[in-house]
């Protein structure tokens, strides 16, 4: 059996931690907190290991998982450089952005370093023991952190698969949009819904409803196919309209920005070959009016995703999104 210690036992770090202990592979042997107090709550929750704080000297296990806030794991793996280590020994972090270099201290000191990155949300850690299995968790670091950390992924019910390396900014901007910016996009579509007096539970059905069907379609039909209205009808005459009442408001700079983004998808794809050039060309220009982006994105209360840990909202300038090539919305 392996042992664990813990630096940084949050939110994540707990959860890992009864996980890993109630898989029986691994035996959670240090837990250690800022406070010892909290250290000594979050054995409480594991079941297991001897509570310190993060300045004792404890001594590395056979895996470390540094769990503090990202901003956090350079400081924290400098300091652990100069513990005692077993030959062979894993350290890791599960910070979606971050790559396994800024453990490079440790790796120095001799530990293969490595990541483990779940697609999930930690809110509660004892909802998250409950509900974690058979989430997606992404590897990264060198060959033997990888071995070590898909048993260990594989351990605590998750499904992990390697990352190509230096593509986790990429890998976590595309999480941040398809968590947040949908979140984002949700508050958006229900303050324009209210400019048409709709709000509460219908606004939630009505939107919701076609939210859910299309994300739908877009997954299992890819996003080219999925996508209809009137930009992908060619209908420049209904986007004047939706222009025409959201001119002037905070929403018109978003609506331009994503217009030209859904207009460059529909374009290029087959899907939508039969629509003439000169209603492309109409399109074109209704989505470039820059009289209709006088007004500052809004901000919108945006509940944070964890999974992401990019929550707030997006301010988005109408020039700051080109529309993408085909070959990105597979
Ligand atoms: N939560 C999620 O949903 C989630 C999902 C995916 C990945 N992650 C990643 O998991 C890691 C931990 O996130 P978390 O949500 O578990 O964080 P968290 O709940 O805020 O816990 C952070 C832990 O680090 C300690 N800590 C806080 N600030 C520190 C500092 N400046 N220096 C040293 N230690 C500090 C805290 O100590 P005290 O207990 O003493 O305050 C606590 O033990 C991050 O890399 C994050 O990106 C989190």
């Amino acid at each position: 059996m392996q042992t664990l210690a813990i630096f940084g036992a949050g939110r994540l770090g707990q959860s890992w931690g009864r996980l890993a202990q109630q898989s029986g592979r691994y035996r959670v042997v240090a837990v250690c907190c800022r406070s010892e107090a909290a250290a000594r709550r979050a054995v409480d929750f594991i079941g297991a290991g001897q509570p310190a704080t993060l300045d004792a000297p404890v001594a590395l296990a056979d895996l470390n998982l540094l769990a503090v806030p990202d901003d956090a794991l350079a400081e924290l793996a400098t300091r652990l450089a100069d513990r005692p280590t077993a030959i062979a020994a894993t350290a890791f972090h599960a910070s979606g952005v971050l790559d396994s270099a800024v453990l490079a201290p440790l790796t120095s000191a001799g530990l293969v370093c490595g990541s483990l990155h779940p697609a999930f949300s930690f809110a509660e850690p004892a909802r998250a023991v409950q509900t974690f299995a058979g989430t997606l968790c992404a590897l990264e670091g060198n060959a033997a952190a990888q071995t070590t950390l898909q048993a260990f992924a594989a351990a605590i019910g998750g499904r992990p698969f390697s990352l190509t390396p230096g593509s986790k900014a990429a890998y976590h901007a595309s999480l941040s949009i398809a968590s947040n910016f949908l979140v984002t996009l949700t508050g958006l579509a229900q303050a324009v819904a209210a400019q048409a007096g709709i709000e509460g539970e219908l606004a939630r059905s009505l939107l919701g409803n076609l939210m859910h069907q299309s994300l739908d379609n877009a997954l299992t039909l890819g996003a080219a196919r999925a996508l209809t209205g009137p930009i992908a009808r060619g209908d420049a005459a209904t986007v004047r309209q939706h222009l025409a009442v959201l001119g002037g408001t905070p929403q018109a700079a978003l609506y331009l920005a994503l217009g030209r983004a859904t207009l460059a998808l529909a374009q290029h794809s087959a899907e939508h070959a039969g629509v003439p050039a000169d209603a492309w060309a109409r399109l074109s220009a209704e989505l470039a009016d820059p009289s209709a982006v006088a007004a500052p994105v809004p901000s919108i209360a945006v509940a944070p995703s964890e999974a992401c840990a990019t929550g707030g909202t997006a301010a988005i300038s109408p020039t700051s999104i080109a529309g993408p090539s085909p070959s990105e919305w597979s």
